[in-house]
């Protein structure tokens, strides 16, 4: 079936009991064995398992056309179970533009336990053969990336951290599986902080991990165990909501990024803004790679503005509807200056903005950016 299809039907089922349409919300977390202790419904304990996550996991599994999925509390819980996978003294490869709290994750407890970490740019595959030439583990990707949106080829990435005989994880949070979908490109695990498009409302914080057909039974077996002992993982309620939203995931997403296209090129004209990172755009480095393995270039622009630093905050702060705030993938429009809330290890340009692009509509949008830029 196709996306906007399985974004309404998957993981959801007519109730057996009442005819309820929409699913039922299960809070409790505990559930009643049989009289001779086996539990007749397949529930025990909601850390385990709750009706609501597994009709998530069922959906998030069919959009990203994996096997299995697993939901999580966090983007960051996601992650960090992927990283509590791998054995002690495992040597990872990163991209140098990344989210900064994977980087944060990666840097501080990982380290402790020993992960080596590599941090290489990605879109430049002699790098990455390069950096296989040392036993790998682990294959990060994110592309488009966090906040400079760089673009990774990541069928041929994948081919090469597969040949070198890496786990090969693609964070997907910022393109969707609207836009890309990485399992189908050749990486092991799609990622996702499903805070995001996911989420789409900016009410909701979770992570996913959604495996290929042929990802390593003892890494998905490693995480699932992680997920239930260590317990990380959505409350009921987040999980109904999570679900509630992917319905409208394909329609939001294309909505949003068929805007970002538009503001791009209005912003990429603008004589106060030097530049603008949005792979969509023919001058973005990535474009061709984008046109590849993505149906779009997404609803996320970052661009830079005349007056450094300053410049930067100054029309951050004179935004009208564009709200400040850190995040994305909402429906309302956010803007944020990265350099100060990335910490001082982040290569981000000082005069950074970065625009998460809403459902409102374009000229609104257009309009606040102009008389923020001046
Ligand atoms: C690309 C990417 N990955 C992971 C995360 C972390 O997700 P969360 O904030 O849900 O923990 C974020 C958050 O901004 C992100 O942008």
């Amino acid at each position: 079936m196709h996306l906007e299809t399985q974004a309404v039907h998957a993981g959801r089922r007519i109730d057996p009991a009442t005819g309820a349409v929409t699913p039922n919300l299960t809070l409790s977390t505990t559930f009643e064995r049989a009289a001779d202790g086996t539990l007749p419904h397949g529930f025990n304990y909601t850390r385990l398992d709750n009706p609501n996550r597994r009709a998530l996991e069922q959906a998030l599994a069919a959009l990203e056309h994996g096997t299995e999925a697993l939901a999580f509390a966090s983007g960051q819980a996601a992650i960090a179970a992927v990283l509590q996978s791998l054995a002690p003294g495992a040597r990872a490869i990163f991209p140098d533009d990344l989210y900064h709290g994977t980087r944060a994750l990666v840097k501080t407890t990982f380290a402790r336990w020993g992960l080596v970490a590599e941090f290489i740019d990605c879109t430049d595959l002699a790098a990455v053969t390069a950096a296989l030439q040392k036993p790998t583990q682990l294959v990060w990707l994110e592309t488009p990336s966090n906040p400079r949106l760089k673009i990774t080829d990541v069928a041929a990435v994948a081919l090469l951290g597969r040949a070198a005989g890496a786990l090969v994880v693609a964070d997907n949070t910022w393109a969707s599986p609207v836009l890309m979908q990485p399992l189908a490109l050749g990486a092991h695990i799609a990622m996702h902080s499903t805070t995001k498009y996911l989420g789409g409302h900016s009410d909701i914080l979770g992570g996913a991990l959604v495996f290929s057909a042929d990802a390593p039974s003892d890494t998905i077996g490693h995480i699932r165990e992680w997920q239930r002992i260590g317990g990380a993982v959505p409350a009921p309620f987040d999980c109904w909501l999570l679900l509630r939203s992917l319905a409208t995931l394909p329609v939001r997403v294309r909505a949003q990024a068929a805007t970002a296209a538009r503001l791009a090129a209005w912003l990429a004209a603008h004589p106060k803004v030097s530049r603008v990172y949005y792979p969509g755009l023919p001058t973005h480095p990535g474009h061709a790679v984008s046109q590849r393995q993505m149906t779009g270039g997404g609803a996320m622009i970052s661009f830079e503005v005349h007056g450094g630093f300053a410049g930067a905050q100054a029309a951050a702060g004179r935004m009208k509807l564009i709200t400040r705030a850190t995040s994305l993938g909402g429906v309302e429009s956010l803007i944020e200056h990265r350099k100060p809330v990335e910490g001082p290890d982040s290569v981000t340009p000082d005069n950074l903005l970065r625009f998460s692009v809403g459902l409102e509509h374009p000229d609104d949008l257009i309009a606040d950016l102009a008389q923020a830029l001046g």
